[in-house]
């Protein structure tokens, strides 16, 4: 067992990690760090009936949760893990964690559609603790109803399984347009319904905001960009895609969405917020969909030897969920409806990435004091069609008109993601 020191996060200038979020364009995006962490830190379902017999049921649970959440299990199921017999007893909460009771002029009644995925559910997190009225529409096609089950049952909470290429009717104030398969495998496994969901999925939302007024968000992508010409990509460059490879399904549906939804702003007046998300990692990220930091992770906890693809030269940036979240928060509320680039800069070769992940990995099972049978390798196989070489955003604009950076190193958001991968493996689901 862990020892039971609460986790202490340094941001890139030093200062220690309390909160995430601010008030920007008047609205409130703060809320204290331990209890976010308490809904994904612990799964529902980590409780095992494994336990060691000299401390008490209650005496470990709180123990181990205080490790991760300084004391917020109370808002955690007590859902239980039988081992023995691979089944598992749910539980709904005891109790949610606290909201903010916002005055009926502040609460907004915010629809976020793929609210269910790993992007949505921590924006779902967020929005819930803030004290808005949250809906979330989601096919679970790669999202799933665990990562906010902590909310169902709530009166400001409701989850609905709907999917985006059909039409959806709601009274709102704010549209998080989310919902789209967002790794190549899941992207790839059938193309037609990624574009069917990048555009007609776009056009349903865009319609229901033109109907309600509601203020329209799009979580476009870095993929805009192909692979590009010029760096770092600021958001005037134009992309140099491949419009008939096996990734354009993805990057072309995010293209033409954003066509769409600036025809919107154009035609009918609609208030449009484009984000241009450039990779991101964190907790809930599913660890078997092929992106580069969960498999580092997943092969290095498991003793596997780490692969990279191509030479290791090629070069990629990785923002930590929290600061997107931030930075999609202030979007939506700010005046700009220019597209605008959210990511961290801080720029990796694939090899050296591969390196800071093994370091991690290893600092993190040496305080809980794992024993490690060797030190995993690192690999290098062929580089799959269409991968681009180069990418890095120049945020810049979103420096400028939202005063967003990104506050959390690289390395301390994979300390966080270790964990979690981490505590998954030791309830047997990874
Ligand atoms: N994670 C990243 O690094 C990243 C980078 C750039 C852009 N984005 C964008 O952010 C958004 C969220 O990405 P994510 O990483 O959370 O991916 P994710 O796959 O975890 O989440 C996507 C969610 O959308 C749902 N969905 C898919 N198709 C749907 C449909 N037709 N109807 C309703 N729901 C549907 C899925 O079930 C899932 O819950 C996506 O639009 C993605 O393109 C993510």
């Amino acid at each position: 067992m862990a020892s039971a020191l609460p986790i202490k996060t340094l941001d890139k200038s030093g200062n220690e990690i309390t909160s995430v979020g601010f008030k920007r364009f008047g609205f409130d995006s703060e809320v204290k760090i331990d209890i976010l962490r308490s809904l994904y830190l612990r799964p529902h379902y980590a409780v095992s009936t494994l336990k060691s017999a000299d401390i008490d049921d209650e005496a470990q649970e709180t123990t181990h949760h205080a490790v991760f959440t300084q004391g917020h299990s109370a808002y955690q199921s007590k859902s239980i893990f039988h081992p023995d017999t691979n089944s598992i007893s749910y539980t709904t909460l005891s109790r949610f964690p606290p909201v903010t009771l916002l005055p009926p002029s502040a609460r907004k009644r915010i629809l976020v559609t793929g609210g269910a995925g790993f992007v949505g559910s921590h924006l779902v997190d967020r929005l819930m603790l803030l004290g808005h009225e949250v809906t979330v529409i989601d096919n679970f096609f790669t999202g799933s109803k665990t990562t906010v089950s902590h909310w169902v049952g709530h009166p400001n909470f409701e989850l609905v399984r709907h999917d985006v290429v059909e039409p959806f009717m709601i009274e709102c104030d704010q549209i998080y347009h989310l919902a789209c398969p967002a790794s190549p495998p899941h992207y790839q496994f059938n193309a037609v319904k990624t574009i069917k969901t990048s555009f007609m999925g776009t056009l349903n939302m865009l319609g229901l905001a033109k109907r309600t007024k509601a203020r329209f968000l799009i979580s476009s992508t870095s993929e805009v960009y192909g692979d590009p010409e010029v760096h770092p990509q600021n958001e005037e460059y134009w992309g140099h895609v491949n419009p008939i490879g096996p990734r354009a399904c993805y990057d072309e549906g995010k293209r033409v969405a954003e066509t769409l939804t600036y025809g919107f702003q154009r035609q009918d007046g609609v208030n449009v917020r484009v984000a241009r998300i450039f990779n991101t990692y964190g907790p809930r990220m599913n660890p078997y969909d092929g992106r580069v930091v969960s498999n580092f992770i997943v092969q290095a906890l498991k003793g596997e030897d780490m692969t990279v693809y191509g030479d290791g030269k090629q070069t990629r940036s990785f923002q930590y969920i929290h600061d997107l979240i931030d930075g999609l928060i202030a979007l939506m509320n700010s005046d700009e409806s220019r597209p605008v680039n959210i990511g961290n800069g801080d720029e990796f070769t694939i090899g050296e990435f591969a390196e800071l992940v093994r370091d991690v990995v290893e600092k993190v099972q040496d305080e809980d004091g794992d024993k490690r049978s060797r030190r995993v390798d690192i690999v290098y196989k062929p580089i799959p069609t269409d991968d681009p070489q180069k990418r890095r955003p120049d945020t810049t604009r979103a420096k400028e008109t939202l005063d967003w950076q990104p506050k959390w190193t690289v390395r301390m958001g994979l300390e966080e993601m270790v964990r979690y991968y981490k505590a998954k493996m030791a309830e047997g689901s990874l």
